[in-house]
């Protein structure tokens, strides 16, 4: 009897979680798993054969004056403009190839709009057009495979960017010898960091009724993309490998966007006031957090914590002001730079690694003044 009572609500607990969609994400979704054991998504400081984006640049600064960029073609394909952190990428990315010596003419920036078919037909434009080489920001992770087969049956060579494709992909490029890379950071880590942030606050801090576990809400981006899945599993495997107890309370898609994360958190918050962390996988979804928080008359750093990724000016800011507990720095410039070097590397001949990382930067009070004067 005992027995049955217990499954009976532990079956219940299970439901209740898979409600709130606590616990009902990365860690148990496929792709993420195959991607932790393969090599092919480790980090650039643990992979060897892996250049870092600042290796790509300085084997640039040897090729890019021998080659005539300002006659090349570049393509450039961004999932969704109306990304506030691929809108600071793709700025970086079309100042840093005209410094490189391509004609500003020459580089077409396209808008997905967040709709794969839309992309796959500007792919097909710039592939009947004939430009040199691809910078491409998929839509859909999944769709790779299609679009490399397009890419590389037109013989251009193809840069990922931001969206890394599975491993399985990536396993390919190499296979055939292909010129196709990915430019990117490594997903894990910057979920470690969110993590550690709020770690090093100290338990006592963090645990604000005094019940031995962290209540958190997490706010995830577009669960199909390892970024969202990773960062949702590694920020809170961070507090459980300090030994800390958690507890999910909610665990909502804002698909990377404030406005969604605001009405998110502001009804997460309303029915579970007891939340001490929201973690957002993302800085805009943060700040739709903070405006929620506030308008809950919750004071971060006080009754509740909040920590970010990718360092918006406006998400440092807050950190700075004490509005934000932290955020993690995406370095679009070592990405944007890496993309680009890649494309020259191809241009030229030199060729690259098919893989091409590049490290987070935790970000709090201490360090938020420099990180801002350092996008400046
Ligand atoms: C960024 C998000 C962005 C997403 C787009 C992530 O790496 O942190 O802000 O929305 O990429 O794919
Ligand atoms: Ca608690």
């Amino acid at each position: 009897m005992k027995k049955k009572l217990v499954s009976l609500l532990t079956v219940s607990a299970m439901t209740m979680a898979m409600l709130a969609g606590c616990g009902n994400s990365a860690t148990e979704a496929p792709a993420a798993e195959t991607a932790t054991e393969t090599p092919a998504a480790e980090t650039a400081t643990e992979a060897p054969a892996a250049e870092t984006a600042e290796t790509a640049a300085e084997a640039v600064t040897e090729t890019a004056g021998n080659a005539d960029l300002a006659d090349k073609k570049v393509g450039v394909c961004i999932y969704q403009f109306a990304d506030n952190f691929m809108t600071l990428f793709r700025t970086e990315l079309e100042n840093y190839l005209v410094s490189q010596g391509f004609s500003k003419d020459n580089i077409t920036i396209v808008d997905g709009a967040n709709d794969q078919a839309t992309q796959t037909n500007q792919i097909q434009n710039f592939i009947t057009q004939g430009v040199d080489v691809l910078i491409i920001n998929p839509v859909n992770s999944s769709s790779a495979a299609t679009i490399t087969d397009l890419v590389v049956g037109a013989d251009i060579p193809l840069v990922y960017i931001n969206r890394e494709p599975d491993a399985d992909e990536e396993a390919r490029w190499s296979a055939n010898n292909w010129n196709v890379t990915y430019v990117g950071c490594d997903a894990r880590q910057s979920g470690t960091m969110q993590g550690e942030i709020i770690v090093d606050l100290g338990q006592e801090k963090v645990d604000l009724n005094g019940d031995g576990k962290i209540q958190y809400i997490m706010i995830e981006g577009d669960p199909e993309n390892v970024d969202a899945q990773y960062r949702t599993e590694f920020s809170v495997k961070a507090l459980e490998d300090a030994g800390w107890t958690v507890e999910c309370l909610d665990d909502e898609v804002g698909n990377w966007d404030q406005a969604t994360a605001q009405q998110l958190v502001a009804n997460a918050l309303s029915a579970n006031p007891e939340t001490e962390v929201v973690f957002c996988n993302n800085d805009a979804m943060a700040l739709g957090a903070l405006q929620s928080i506030e308008a809950a008359g919750r004071k971060v750093g006080e009754d509740i914590y909040l920590v970010g990724v990718d360092a918006l000016t406006e998400a440092l800011e807050d950190v700075l002001a004490g509005t934000m507990t932290g955020t993690v720095f995406n370095d679009h410039i070592a990405q944007s730079h890496g993309a680009a070097d890649a494309a020259i590397n191809y241009i030229t001949g030199a060729g690259n690694e098919y893989y091409i990382g590049c490290d987070y930067v935790k970000v709090t009070t201490d360090n938020a003044q420099s990180v801002l004067d350092s996008l400046k």
